[in-house]
């Protein structure tokens, strides 16, 4: 009161709406702040559920962007329908068309997974990649627990194949023929049912006999470990070369891609380009990047960046035809189960609320080829 007197009687109206301005200033400075670092980013508000601009982008660069489905949530959960019909243009099957699930008796054969997956696909406008034939997990205990001959063997391969490759003949864009052929961290290969039995031509026989059955398929050999080079890479590379150097039908590599954040590959790019130079595809086909816990909002944005540059080296690799996550959020993540300690590694989280990962996903394929954002986003 004593300074107002002071100033005089509109030098004190005038102080005090000086105060007042700014203190509404002030205000306004802190309510950006607090609203850069907590707002989520602008894709991130967009109703998950619509159909969002990341599906319309995709189909717009002419690339899939797929998703690993299970068939109990795609049955039950309407919101997570919506995630996956709104965000994505192709499906494969997480579990559901794996031995174990499709035929677990002997020429007992159950089809309700696969079909319900292959007709939502097709009422949804989206394409499948089917999974998997030849691997070494989730094989039924009476393909696992008894010896075989080489011909039975084949004999059993063949009828799965014309069961289940024959069952979606021509509504399958891709097939993983062979999955994880090499051993874990090494350049061998992987001591499974299949090489024990049959030899090292259980690959070329499982490409051939799918290829007899489904002819519009693509055949892939589907692997992990191997996206950023090294000894294992180097054997894929030589066992591809020699496959269609004999003329075996194989049409591309899978890269999985299981990342842990902070240790995506950064010449992925050149790694996929040597087996297109060999004429293969190479599509990124199991995306998932694992941050280890606890997980804190940064190392979420930079997990965007690397779903960014993901997808960023499809669009570059003339021939990778797209880039599918491994499941369509957290909570149906395979990562706590299998890597405790690490979470939080796709682009929705727990509550289907998209992260990062999904505008990471869309900042690249909004980027012009060549250049920089484009204007229509
Ligand atoms: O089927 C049983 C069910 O009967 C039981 O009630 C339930 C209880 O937990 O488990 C069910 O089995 C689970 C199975 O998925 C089917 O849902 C297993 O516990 C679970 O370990 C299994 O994990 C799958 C894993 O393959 C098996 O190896 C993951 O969901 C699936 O994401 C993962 O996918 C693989 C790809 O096929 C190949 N590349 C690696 C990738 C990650 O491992």
């Amino acid at each position: 009161m004593l300074v107002v007197r002071q100033r005089g009687g509109s030098g004190a109206l005038r102080w005090r709406l000086g105060g007042l301005a700014a203190l509404v200033v002030g205000l306004v400075v802190l309510a950006v702040a607090a609203a850069l670092v907590l707002v989520p980013w602008p894709d991130e508000q967009e109703h998950p559920h619509a159909e969002g601009n990341l599906r319309r982008l995709a189909d717009a660069r002419g690339m899939d962007l797929g998703v690993a489905v299970a068939v109990e949530p795609l049955a039950q959960d309407s919101t997570y329908q919506d995630v996956v019909s709104g965000n994505y243009t192709s499906m494969t099957a997480e579990n559901t068309m794996k031995w174990s699930l499709v035929q677990p008796e002997r020429g007992g054969f159950d089809f309700s997974g696969p079909d319900a997956l292959v007709d939502f696909a097709d009422e949804h406008g989206m394409s499948m990649r089917g999974h998997t034939l030849t691997w070494h997990n989730q094989l039924p205990g009476w393909l696992t627990e008894r010896e075989w001959q080489e011909e039975e063997l084949r004999q059993v391969l063949q009828e799965h194949t014309e069961a289940l490759l024959g069952r979606y003949q021509g509504r399958m864009q891709a097939w993983d023929v062979i999955n994880e052929p090499f051993e874990d961290d090494g350049p061998e290969l992987r001591e499974n049912l299949w090489l024990e039995t049959m030899g090292e031509d259980y690959i070329a026989h499982a490409l051939w006999t799918a290829n007899a059955v489904d002819p519009e398929a693509e055949l892939y050999i589907n692997e992990f470990n191997v996206e950023g080079g090294g000894a294992k890479s180097d054997a894929l590379y030589e066992l591809a070369s020699d496959l269609l150097e004999r003329g075996v039908p194989l049409h591309g590599i899978g890269f999985q891609s299981h990342f842990v954040h902070g240790r995506v590959p950064d010449d992925l790019v050149q790694q996929m380009e040597r087996f297109t130079d060999l004429g293969l595809d190479v599509a990124i086909t199991e995306l998932d990047v694992r941050i280890p816990e606890p997980v804190d909002r940064k190392q979420i944005e930079e997990q965007g960046q690397e779903y960014r540059q993901v997808v960023q080296a499809c669009l570059e690799v003339e021939r990778c035809p797209g880039v599918t996550v491994w499941g369509a959020a957290d909570h149906h993540s395979w990562v706590p189960e299998w890597f405790p300690g690490t979470a939080e590694a796709l682009p929705f989280d727990e509550h289907y609320v998209p992260k990062p990962a999904r505008s990471g996903m869309v900042d690249a394929l909004s980027r012009r080829p060549g250049g920089g954002p484009r204007s229509d986003r």
